[in-house]
């Protein structure tokens, strides 16, 4: 059996994924508090798949109340290796369009409300966010994508905001000046805590909606966002199977950006 952990997390619209050989939901304890929900575990073309509903199965828990670091520890404790975040997100341009899929390759954190590492009380780590994204889990997933009848953009810039209200306009202006390509809620500090905890991360976003500052379609509301995910949450669980396939195929070697030894040049505090 190929030794990838596929940890997926679903966001809002994606409460489970089906298909899966011996599928349970299992309760898994974390030092770091309380996580989003169980995590509903088996395999799929025989490899092992760990999904957690980023935001409880009852969509309950708000994106500045989510417990990141618990949510990622018990993905690591279960062992997972590479993480796919399926994030529902709004377009900051005119091509990526409600109903396309963007393979997010960078990141700007404007979230101010959360805790952001593992580090900081006792041992002091800096890891490197400058490619915040695994290249080859990108790639695996836009091709296992591409097989559908979706449009797949590979690359984009995803502001995460705290929110939890949408933005003002002359904030999605500024964004999109700023080079921003789509916004989000979730995938900071997630992808900052996958990167300490050295498991690989790639987020496969779905635009639902082109935010507010596009003059010919509606302002962003959860109805909107909604609709499109219904349209598309089946599209989400076929690209992870399909990706699945591809990894059954491959025996997981470490990735070329170094991910799984990341903390080897990132701790700061000398050995006791
Ligand atoms: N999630 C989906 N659409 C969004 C938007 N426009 N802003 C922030 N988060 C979103």
């Amino acid at each position: 059996m190929a030794n990838w952990i596929l940890g997926v997390i679903g966001g809002s619209g994606l409460y489970e994924i089906d298909g899966v050989e011996n599928g349970r939901w299992e309760s898994v304890s974390s030092p770091w508090g309380q996580p989003s929900d169980q995590v509903y575990r088996g395999t799929l073309s025989g490899i092992e798949v760990v999904f957690l509903p980023r935001h409880g199965r009852g969509h309950s828990i708000s994106p500045s109340h989510l417990n990141y670091r618990a949510n990622i520890d018990i993905l690591k404790r279960c062992g997972v290796t590479d993480i796919l975040s399926l994030s529902a997100v709004g377009s900051l341009r005119e091509d990526y369009k409600p109903g396309d899929f963007v393979m997010v390759d960078q990141f700007i954190d404007r979230t101010f409300a959360r805790e952001k590492s593992f580090f900081g009380q006792g041992v002091v780590a800096h890891v490197s966010m400058a490619h915040p994204v695994c290249e080859r889990l990108a790639h695996m997933a836009a091709d296992a994508a591409d097989a559908l009848d979706v449009k797949v953009h590979r690359g984009g810039t995803y502001i995460v905001m705290e929110g939890p209200q949408f933005s003002s306009l002359a904030e999605s202006k500024l964004y999109r000046q700023w080079g921003c390509d789509v916004i989000g809620m979730t995938n900071m500090p997630e992808a900052k805590l996958a990167r300490e905890a050295e498991m690989s991360y790639a987020t496969l976003a779905m635009v639902t909606d082109y935010d507010c500052w596009h003059e010919e379609e509606d302002n962003v509301s959860v109805t909107n966002v909604l609709e499109i995910l219904k349209g598309n949450a089946d599209l989400a669980r076929m690209t992870v199977k399909n990706l699945i396939k591809m990894m059954a195929k491959i025996e997981r070697e470490p990735t070329m950006q170094g991910i799984e030894t990341g903390l080897d040049f990132a701790l700061i505090t000398p050995p006791a």
